[in-house]
């Protein structure tokens, strides 16, 4: 079966992640060993269906270089998890419009090399599906690079907070080209938000009344400087709304990023407080701390996104594809609960394999 061909807009952790995974998926025979995956086989398909066929970025360290070697080029500080050899695939120099913010601008070195024509290179790769990785306050380069999308005639897989699949304009657009777009805001496999909405499900269904919680978490990659500076209060808000969401009546309720500890590196620290009441009013607290590295918990879901849109792009779906979204997204076209996003997104593989 032909691959589903890729295209990464950033080659930043998540990328790394992305890359390594797919190296480190590759050598697995049996389903059974694919340890560390929602779904091993998607729609008939599995990691090994996917193939990078195309990456852009515009640092120094990155552009000119093979895949395999610009994931680990710094600031990128994922973890190294396996040995990746060549590619074949040439980061190539995009336009740096807003993609790089102030208080990064000192990790990053700009690449003096020529800007390609991106539209063209998505086309002569092949490319079927872009992904955009940018940091998340790059709304005019995300943007930018969804109408290279459109041009190309490539479905548009959105990791970034920036609204393109929950916007009725990028929609229209994305459904007159006859091309599939989820988004926005990538959820993570063992997400600090859906781990927050469980707890105060369980504890709702329960009969508790939970009165207060919030959820703030502090990581160490460029990422989470960059939120610091630009996309705090848009991630706030996308977080807060989505938490919220979980229960049944209103409750004083705050989730987001909260701070950037470099020596973190890549990785990321959530802490929880859930106070409420129960029988009789007595009184109920959680005080938890949850520690993840950020971008493999990228990983899971970019593989099972992307193996539905290659789904969506064989049965032609256009526009924002919903069930996708929902079960992908922290902040999709239409909102869902996190069993009946999963329900519609498994309906939707099935209809759809
Ligand atoms: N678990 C996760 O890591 C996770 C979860 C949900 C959403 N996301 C989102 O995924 C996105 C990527 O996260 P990350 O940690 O990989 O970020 P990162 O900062 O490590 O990587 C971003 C990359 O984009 C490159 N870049 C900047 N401007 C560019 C331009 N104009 N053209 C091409 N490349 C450009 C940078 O040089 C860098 O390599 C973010 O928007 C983040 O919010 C990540």
């Amino acid at each position: 079966m032909p691959k589903t061909k890729i295209a990464l807009i950033g080659v930043g952790n998540c990328a790394s992640a992305l890359v390594q995974g797919l190296q480190f998926y590759s050598k697995i025979e049996k389903e059974n060993d694919y340890v560390g995956l929602r779904y091993p086989s998607l729609g008939g398909l599995t990691p090994k269906d996917l193939q990078i066929v195309a990456a852009f970025d515009i640092a120094e360290h990155k552009v000119g270089k093979d895949l395999s070697e610009a994931i680990f080029a710094k600031p990128n500080n994922a973890p190294k998890v396996v040995k990746v050899p060549k590619t074949g695939v040439i980061v190539q120099k995009g336009p740096l419009l807003d993609g790089v913010g102030e208080s990064t601008r000192h990790l990053i070195q700009f690449s003096t090399a020529k800007e390609v024509d991106v539209a063209s290179v998505l086309k002569k790769s092949d490319a079927e599906i872009v992904v955009n990785l940018l940091p998340s306050g790059a709304t005019k380069a995300s943007e930018w690079y969804a109408e290279q999308a459109l041009t190309a005639e490539c479905g548009f897989v959105n990791a970034t907070p920036t609204f393109i699949a929950s916007n009725p304009a990028w929609m229209k657009k994305f459904t007159e080209k006859g091309l599939p777009l989820v988004g926005d805001d990538l959820v993570d496999q063992i997400g600090s938000t859906a781990l927050h909405k469980t707890l105060l499900q369980l504890l709702s269904k329960s009969g508790a009344k939970i009165t207060e919680t919030y959820q703030l978490d502090v990581g160490g990659g460029a990422e989470s400087l960059d939120t610091m500076d630009r996309t705090r209060d848009a991630k706030r808000a996308i977080k807060t709304q989505s938490v919220a969401s979980s229960l049944p009546y209103k409750a004083e309720v705050v989730a987001g990023s909260t701070d950037y500890v470099d020596f973190l590196q890549n990785k990321r620290d959530s802490y929880f407080w859930i106070s409420g009441v129960y029988f009789c009013n007595a009184p109920l607290r959680i005080d938890l701390k949850f520690s993840t590295i950020d971008a493999p918990n990228a990983g899971s879901v970019l593989f099972d996104v992307l193996r539905a849109m290659k789904l969506a792009l064989n049965r032609k779906h256009k526009g924002a594809v919903e069930p996708l979204c929902a079960y992908g997204f922290k902040h999709p076209p239409k909102m869902m609960p996190l069993e009946a996003a999963e329900e519609a997104f498994k309906k939707f593989v099935d209809e759809n394999s």
